[in-house]
């Protein structure tokens, strides 16, 4: 019998396996779930633990990932990392609420309660691959009573959609819906205190998947068809229509609370890890997604993190005649906290920053880490490549969809952009990094979790219940990965513009 023995701040854990186990596993075991961005491939670095006993050797992709000191101070992969004998793991609970991504912009409409009982509470859940995001209403004035965002669980399978469906194809789907239900229902029980009457649940076609158990592996091969496009009810929860394997209901309820459809001519882009995004023109909806990569929500960069306490939230220049170049760098972090990680929106500013300083060039190059002064946080050259791509992803597939349209971007009345950092992003540094084209930001604004606001505003009106079915089916779907300009496009944007952007 093999016995692994978890240490945290709180307490101690024990648990036995009849042989060899993976740290990773054994943590899992004892209720403890990791961040695994790399799906366990021994590349991120974002599973280490300090452990020691009875382990396996040290590989040379452990070795390589971990690099010389952390080995010397004990620290060694999760994933990896097998334990042959008695072990012992020292773990660090992380804080898994996220800050200030809860909210967002709600369109006008008519309220009409789904249930009127006097003192039903309603429930509004936005499931991201990366965060949840869940809203209490009292639903007979529409009040938003508490709202919550916390990190989604099932990142210890992967940090975006395709390893998750890989970890269910592998045997895992049991596993990775009892994780998403076990974590709802502890969010509602123990964070809302809530026993609501009804539940809306929003999400991405591979997310509402793994919630309802349904194999999603038709979703990551050609023809991409999944099991189900959901606009259904389960109990008392209602699960709106998805568009298509890569256009959720995320993207569904986010076009409702943005208003899109009060407008002539409208954009919406959700800076998620799929890259989903609609343009509404004279009357027509018209939807297309791009594997961004989750390097937005802190996944695949150095120091990454979603943001949490600590997390290097904003980064700026001030003028500073005795610095070098006459500019100084300054930033700030989520509650003032020692900075240890950044996340998405600081991501950005450090980038358009550099960018600025011509500390990167066009290209991309950035000659050696930089480090933000007086933190060990810091940007390494594979950091920039992974912001390219994911920006190049985006905004390749916001100027396909105008195009297809027969359209450009500076006829758009507003360009929405949502997402789990939507309100806290600077639009002048997204169309600085080329995240978005420079010709949208004149009507360029953020709208928050507008994927979430859907989802309350589908809780309180059976006519936006029944619009949001009607746009997802008549939506017009573009599949990116056949489109040969979007692939010109991609390669075009994968570049940095150096002039400064006009600032609003
Ligand atoms: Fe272990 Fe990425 S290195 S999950």
């Amino acid at each position: 019998m093999i016995e692994v023995t978890v240490f945290t701040d709180e307490k101690q854990h024990k648990v036995s396996f009849s042989e060899p186990v993976s740290l990773s596993q054994a943590l899992a075991e004892a209720g403890l779930l990791l961040d695994k961005p790399c799906g366990g491939n021994g590349t991120c670095g974002k599973c280490r633990v300090r452990a020691e006993g009875c382990l396996s050797l040290v590989s040379e992709t452990e070795a390589k990932t971990l690099g010389e000191n952390a080995l010397k101070e004990g620290f060694r992969l999760a994933c990896l990392t097998m334990a042959e004998g008695p072990a012992q793991i020292y773990f660090i609970m992380q804080n898994t609420v996220i800050q200030g991504v809860t909210q967002g912009h709600v369109a006008d409409y008519r309220r009409e309660p789904l249930t009127g009982d006097k003192e039903c509470r309603g429930l509004a859940v936005d499931i991201g691959t990366t965060t949840i995001a869940a809203y209490l209403y009292s639903l007979p004035e529409g009040r938003l009573e508490r709202a919550v965002c916390v990190k989604n669980n099932q990142a210890a399978y992967g940090a975006d959609v395709i390893s998750r469906i890989e970890a269910a194809g592998e045997g895992k789907l049991s596993e990775l819906t009892k994780t998403i239900r076990e974590q709802l229902r502890e969010l509602v029980q123990e964070q809302l205190k809530a026993s609501p009457e009804v539940c809306v649940i929003t999400g991405n076609t591979t997310m509402l998947h793994l919630l309802t158990g349904l194999d999603p592996s038709g979703i990551a091969v050609s023809p991409f068809t999944p099991q189900s496009l959901f606009g259904e009810w389960h109990g008392n929860t209602y699960l709106p229509k998805c568009m298509s394997a890569y256009v959720g209901a995320d993207i569904t309820t986010a076009v409702l609370a943005s208003g899109l459809t009060s407008y002539h001519t409208a954009f919406l882009v959700d800076v998620g890890t799929n890259g989903e995004m609609a343009l509404w023109h004279d009357g027509k909806l018209w939807g297309c997604s791009t594997a961004a990569g989750p390097a937005f929500e802190g996944a695949g960069i150095s120091m990454g993190m979603t943001a949490r306490e600590g997390a290097v939230s904003h980064v700026w220049l001030e003028e500073a005649a005795e610095e070098k170049g006459g500019k100084r760098l300054c930033f700030e972090t989520i509650k003032n906290a020692p900075a240890c990680g950044i996340c998405g929106t600081g991501l950005i500013d450090l980038v358009a920053c550099l960018l600025e300083l011509g500390l990167i060039d066009e290209t991309g190059y950035l000659e050696e880490d930089y480090v933000l002064p007086g933190t060990e946080v810091f940007l390494s050259l594979q950091d920039v490549r992974q912001v390219q791509l994911a920006k190049s992803a985006i905004c390749s597939g916001i100027e396909t969809l105008l195009v297809q349209a027969g359209i450009s971007g500076n006829e758009l009345e507003a360009f929405c952009i949502a997402g789990g950092f939507g309100s806290m992003i600077d639009v002048n540094t997204a169309a600085a990094i080329g995240l978005i084209p420079k010709e949208v930001l004149p009507a360029a604004r953020a709208v928050g979790n507008a994927a979430g606001m859907g989802a309350g505003m589908l809780l309180q009106s059976r006519k936006v219940l029944e619009e949001s079915e009607r746009l997802a089916e008549e939506a017009h779907i573009l599949e990116l990965s056949a489109n040969p300009f979007f692939m010109e496009k991609y390669i075009e944007n994968m570049m940095f513009q150096m002039e400064e952007p006009e600032r609003l």
